[in-house]
């Protein structure tokens, strides 16, 4: 790469992130609104009986998104530069602003058509779904006009100055949207439509169209028999049953010393097995080296991340990719990397212990990446991270899945691991206790009782 495009980096780097805090704000909502799609067709097509608990915590949700987000300084601080820098925006500017007030009166309405709805199944659908129809277009629309016509237009008037205010009008204390306490809520409150959300659904966590594809992604990609693991004299896993497939996110918890860390240098061969098997790809793995394993696609993040703090953080993405030579294609992924983490483009230079922890768990991460993993084995990415970080980790997490990526993630952030996963297992003492899709686990007593704090 040249110096000069090195130069430019940063700049594009600051609108790239802003735009990015911003599309995630509507992420959530996109979720949302397809669930609403296919409770929409059950109820009409299936004739299924709405579940009042289920509608009821997803117009709370859109409720308080639309108040939070409509005044959070990140929105207010775009919408008033781009009114300044590009006048012949004002009139949309204002109608999207005026959009969010329409819609909560609406959402008042929907919320006593439920009600009718209910006492009249099933005469009273008919009036409930098509003013249901109704909100969910001119929410997409709102949203698609912000995306589509909002931010490119920004993108193109804003200079750099105005996406660092932008940006620092997000970190300003006491955001309504990325406060502590709110950030909570929304997580509550997903948790609840999870949990109320029918199997057959899927979840909110995919996209349409995986959910429609998901019944290819059942291949195998992992299974573990009867596996025992020891270190010396002490057995520390005792006949551990997992199995992966293709293209989940399958997450693992358990207290310390359960073994869950010993389960992942088991799978890439950091640490031996006793007894069992283990068939990767229909591959018998018990012959296979670590750093074959690693050439095949199995490849892990320590805990405590274990960067090289004395190597650059370009040397350190480098080394990620030590079993596949050096080559253009090489070159390509180290700039996928740098656009994937713009931070670490920023710091390519720096000593990788100069580093933040969240940044350190970034080129972890990246580094890994670099070995083009098809299984990707994550130890605790989010240990010692401030909530915001956490929360960027997480989101990184489900891209790379949508990238195709498998994922096995150990995590004391249990639900938010869980929330995240297809299914999970649970570890005790050496043991697999207790295993599920993510919702089962989640809504599991056991677990929430151990591992949710509930
Ligand atoms: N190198 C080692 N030598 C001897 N015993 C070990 C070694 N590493 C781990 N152990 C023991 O094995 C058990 C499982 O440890 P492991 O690190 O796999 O647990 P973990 O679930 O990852 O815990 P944590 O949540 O603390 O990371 C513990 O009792 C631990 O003390
Ligand atoms: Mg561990």
């Amino acid at each position: 790469m040249s110096e000069q495009q090195t130069e430019m980096a940063p700049a594009q780097s600051r609108s790239e992130q802003a735009v990015r805090i911003i599309v995630h704000e509507h992420q959530a909502l996109w979720r949302i609104l397809d669930l609403l799609d296919q409770l929409l067709s059950d109820m009409n097509i299936n004739e299924q009986e709405p579940d009042e608990r289920l509608f009821t915590k997803i117009f709370d949700y859109i409720e308080h998104f639309s108040e939070r987000v409509h005044s959070t300084p990140t929105d207010i601080e775009l919408y008033k530069r781009l009114g300044d820098k590009h006048p012949e925006s004002l009139p949309l500017l204002e109608k999207l602003s005026k959009g969010y007030l329409v819609g909560h009166e609406k959402l008042l309405e929907l919320r006593k058509l439920l009600t009718t709805c209910m006492e009249n199944w099933p005469d009273g659908r008919e009036e409930f779904s098509h003013a249901l129809a109704r909100f969910t277009e001119a929410l997409r629309k709102h949203i698609r006009k912000e995306e589509g016509v909002v931010i490119p237009r920004a993108r193109k008037v804003l200079s750099e100055e105005d996406w660092e205010q932008i940006i620092e009008a997000r970190d300003i204390e006491n955001d309504p949207l990325f406060g502590e306490r709110v950030r909570e809520e929304f997580r509550d409150l997903r948790h609840e439509i999870i949990n109320y959300t029918p199997e057959r659904f899927g979840g909110l966590g995919l996209k349409h169209a995986e959910r429609v594809s998901a019944p290819h992604a059942k291949e195998e990609m992992l299974a573990i028999k009867g596996l025992a693991t020891s270190y010396g004299q002490i057995e520390v896993l005792h006949d551990i049953d997992v199995r992966i497939n293709s293209g989940e996110i399958v997450s693992l918890v358990g207290a310390n010393g359960a073994g869950k860390s010993t389960l992942l240098m088991s799978i890439s061969g950091l640490q031996p097995m006793d007894r069992g098997s283990m068939v990767y790809r229909g591959k018998d793995l018990a012959k296979v080296q670590a750093d074959q394993r690693v050439a095949e696609g199995i490849v892990q993040v320590p805990e405590g991340r274990q960067v090289f703090k004395d190597l650059s953080v370009h040397d350190n993405l480098l080394l990620g990719a030590y079993t596949r030579g050096r080559s253009q294609e090489v070159e390509d992924d180290l700039e996928r990397m740098y656009t994937k983490f713009p931070i670490l483009r920023q710091k390519r230079h720096n000593l990788a212990g100069e580093l933040s922890g969240g940044q350190q768990q970034m080129l972890a991460m990246g580094r890994a990446l670099m070995a083009r993993p098809k299984l990707l084995l994550l130890d605790e990415p989010s240990m010692g991270l401030a909530p915001l970080i956490i929360e960027e980790i997480f989101d990184i997490i489900k891209e790379l899945k949508e990238e195709g990526i498998t994922i096995f993630l150990v995590e004391q952030n249990a639900s938010q691991a869980l929330a995240l996963a297809d299914r999970g297992y649970v570890l005790e003492t050496g043991k697999v206790v207790i295993e599920g899709t993510g919702r089962e686990l989640l809504s599991n007593e056991k677990v929430r009782e151990a591992y949710l704090g509930m």
